[in-house]
C-alpha cells in the first residue's frame, strides 16, 4: 500500500511508524490520520511485530497539532465529525493489543500531544516540548485531550494547560507524570527501542491480558461531550479569528464572541 505522510519500519518484532510531513511539523491532515489508522490496521494483523513505536520525522516536531488550514474552514457539524474521527483513530491506538510508545522528537502540541497520551508508554528526548494550545486558535482540544491529560496529569494541571495554551518542557512532563522517561536527543529511538525489545521480550498473550486489565472501559459520554464542545466553538468569531490569524502568521485578537 502507498503512503505519503506515515511510514512503516522495522527493527526486530518492533514496528516504527513514523509520521512523515516535516515541511509541516508532522501536522495532522486528514490524510495523515487516514494513513495512520491503515497503518494501525495492518500491525493489527502483522503477528511479526509485537512492540510499536510511534514518532515524528525531523528533529523538530513530533507532531505540531492537527492541521490547522482544515480546522480553519470547518462548519459546527463538520467539526463534530471531525473530532469524532480522530477521537475513534487514537482510540484505536489507546485500544491496541499491542503496546504502543510514542518516542516523542520535538513538538507534541494540539492533536500531537493528544497521539502521544493515546499510547501506552512516552519516551521524550530532551527537547520535546508539550502543550494544549488549542486556546490561542479559540478552540478546546478535540481529539480525547480533555479527558485524558485529567487522567493523566489530574485536573488542576490540566486546566493550567488548556487554559493557557502555554507549552512544558520535557523535564516538567516528566514531573507531572505526563512521560515514563527523558532521553538525550540523539538516544531517544535507541531508548524507545530498548523499552520496546525489552517488553517484546515477554509473553505476548500475556502482555495482551495486561493492557487488557489496564483498559479505561467507558469513555463514550466524556468524548462526544468534547466533540461537541470542539464543535460549539466553530460557531463564534474567535474561532475564526484564531485559526486565520495564526495561518496570516499573526496574533490573534479576540473579540468574546
Ligand atoms: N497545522 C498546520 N500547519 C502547521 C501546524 C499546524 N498545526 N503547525 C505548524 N505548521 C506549519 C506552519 O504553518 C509552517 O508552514 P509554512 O512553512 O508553510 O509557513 C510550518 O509548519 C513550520 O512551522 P512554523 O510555525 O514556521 O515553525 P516555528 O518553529 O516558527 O514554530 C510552532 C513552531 C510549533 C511553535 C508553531 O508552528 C505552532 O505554534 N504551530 C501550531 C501549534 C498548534 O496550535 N497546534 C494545535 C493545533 S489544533
Amino acid at each position: 500500500m502507498e503512503f505519503e505522510n506515515v511510514i512503516l519500519g522495522k527493527e526486530g518484532n518492533i514496528g516504527i511508524v513514523k509520521l512523515n510531513r516535516p515541511d509541516k511539523l508532522n501536522a495532522l491532515n486528514l490524510r495523515t490520520l487516514d494513513e495512520l489508522n491503515k497503518i494501525f490496521k495492518m500491525i493489527e494483523e502483522d503477528s511479526s511485530i509485537m512492540v510499536v513505536i510511534l514518532t515524528g520525522a525531523g528533529d523538530k516536531a513530533f507532531v505540531a497539532g492537527a492541521d490547522i488550514t482544515e480546522i480553519n474552514k470547518l462548519s459546527r457539524q463538520e467539526a463534530e465529525k471531525f473530532s469524532r474521527n480522530g477521537q475513534e483513530i487514537f482510540s484505536r491506538i489507546e485500544n491496541f493489543d499491542k503496546p504502543v510508545i510514542a518516542a516523542v522528537n520535538g513538538y507534541a502540541l494540539g492533536g500531537g500531544c493528544e497521539l502521544a497520551m493515546a499510547c501506552h508508554i512516552r519516551i521524550a528526548s530532551e527537547n520535546a516540548r508539550f502543550g494544549q494550545p488549542e486556546i490561542n486558535l479559540g478552540i478546546i482540544p478535540g481529539y480525547g485531550g480533555t479527558v485524558r491529560l485529567r487522567e493523566i496529569a489530574g485536573k488542576s494541571k490540566a486546566l493550567e494547560m488548556i487554559l493557557t495554551g502555554d507549552m512544558i518542557d520535557a523535564d516538567e512532563a516528566y514531573r507531572i507524570g505526563l512521560v515514563n522517561k527523558v532521553t538525550p536527543h540523539g538516544e531517544l529511538l535507541d531508548t524507545a527501542i530498548k523499552t520496546g525489545e525489552k517488553i517484546a521480550s515477554k509473553s505476548g498473550v500475556i502482555i495482551k491480558y495486561a493492557l487488557e486489565s489496564l483498559r479505561v472501559k467507558e469513555r463514550r459520554e466524556e468524548m462526544e461531550n468534547e466533540s461537541r464542545l470542539f464543535a460549539l466553538c466553530t460557531e463564534t468569531e474567535d474561532f475564526k479569528e484564531g485559526t486565520s490569524a495564526f495561518l496570516e502568521k499573526r496574533k490573534a485578537q479576540f473579540m468574546n464572541k
